[in-house]
């Protein structure tokens, strides 16, 4: 029996591709787990009813890892984020990104090296939302005349944004404790709390009384649109930053785009039970079942995965692969060769993943 079982959700769109790739690539670093395989995404709900079988939870219950590939979300109409489904039921209130410059790739900087810490739970993700026009909207709008709370247009459409301490506390004591593992210096709120005082407000709030049970971690905050142009101007001056959810989703994809692009970026959900590792980016339909996609992003996703099952030496192999390939740059995918000027031929994720082997296997 192999030494640890993993839930693989391989997704929709470039899901499939990506990983294949990273099975490969976890597999040539010598890490021993047996993928249990389950699904999610549109391709689901003839068979199952669902995008988001029963079953896939259970395999998460059962093996409390899991690693996915993108799932496809319709916009506007249409079944409801699978990914925000997952983090609910499974109760994944951390999303975890930490954003590294690779040498080779492009990125605006070279020298980023900062982590977001993003809330997945609540704020406008929670899906608590009223269409236009319909009784929710209308009894909402009428209460909100009464109670002198602010005058909303007949022809609204409503999302509600809760931002509880309950949540809020969990999440920046997260960030402070992760600090604190990883000896980081600092840690950032990123907020709006001075147009929303009761949302953004209590965040900010409960950000301060948290960071006063670790005075030995830098404690600041930033509003949003400020920190904004902070990152861009001078990455260096931020280290952990702590977000309520849709900054943090906004935010992870400018600091992917500084430093590599999203092909490159990994992350993780993370709560008391159970973690699913995934990369930033979404499921790219424009380049789908076409052998164009980088796998990097859910190749390093892996090494998070590996380091939280104790495979420490496996991750650390994986991470120095990397960044070989990209330093000698010989094959490196097509978003790469763009972003790095190159009119060199680029390599597709099915060459890109053989290569990362044989530097493995070389370096065993
Ligand atoms: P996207 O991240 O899928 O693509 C944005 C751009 O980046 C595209 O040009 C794409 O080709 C490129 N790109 C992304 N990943 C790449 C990779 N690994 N290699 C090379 N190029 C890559 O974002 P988009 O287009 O906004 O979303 C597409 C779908 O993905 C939507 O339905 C969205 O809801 C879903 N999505 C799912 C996520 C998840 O499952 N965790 C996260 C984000 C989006």
């Amino acid at each position: 029996m192999a030494k640890h079982i993993v839930t693989l959700i391989p997704g929709d769109g470039i899901g499939p591709e990506t990983s294949a790739a990273m099975q490969k690539v976890v597999a040539a670093a010598g890490a021993d787990i047996e993928w249990e395989l389950a699904e999610a995404g549109a391709h689901m709900i003839e068979s199952c009813g669902s995008p988001l079988p029963e079953s896939t939870i259970d395999s998460v219950h059962r093996n409390k890892v899991a690693i996915k590939g993108p799932v496809t979300t319709p916009v506007g109409t249409g079944f409801r984020s699978v990914n925000v489904a997952l983090r609910k039921a499974l109760k994944l209130n951390v999303n975890l990104r930490p954003v590294i410059s690779i040498p080779g790739t492009g990125s605006r900087y070279e020298d980023i090296d900062l982590v977001v810490v993003r809330e997945n739970s609540e704020d406008l993700y929670a899906g608590v939302e009223f269409e236009e026009g319909s009784e929710g909207a209308k009894e909402l709008i009428e209460f909100c005349k009464e109670q002198g709370a602010g005058v909303i247009r007949e022809d609204s459409g409503i999302s509600i944004k809760p931002i509880s301490i309950t949540a809020s506390d969990a999440i920046v004591r997260y960030a402070f404790d992760y600090a604190k593992r990883l000896g980081r210096r600092k840690v950032t709120a990123a907020h709006k709390a001075n147009i929303m005082k009761f949302s953004d407000g209590l965040f900010l709030r409960e950000a301060r009384k948290v960071a006063e049970d670790y005075p030995e971690i830098e404690f600041n905050d930033n509003i949003i649109d400020a920190f904004c142009m902070n990152l861009v101007m001078d990455p260096s001056r931020f280290d952990v930053i702590v977000f309520p959810n849709l900054y943090g989703d906004i935010a992870s994809d400018l600091c992917a785009g500084l430093a590599g692009g999203l092909g490159i970026a990994p992350g993780a959900n993370i709560g008391p039970d159970y973690a699913v590792f995934e990369a930033v980016h979404g499921s790219a339909p424009d380049i789908a079942g076409k052998d164009l996609c980088n796998p990097t992003a859910q190749i390093l996703s892996a090494a998070m995965m590996l380091d939280h099952l104790g495979e420490t030496d496996c991750a650390a192999r994986i991470r120095s692969a990397i960044r070989r390939i990209y330093r000698e740059g010989e094959v490196v995918t097509g978003d790469i060769r763009r972003a790095t000027n190159s009119d060199k031929p680029a390599a597709s994720c099915t060459e890109f993943a053989a290569e990362l082997c044989r530097i493995l296997e070389e370096d065993n």
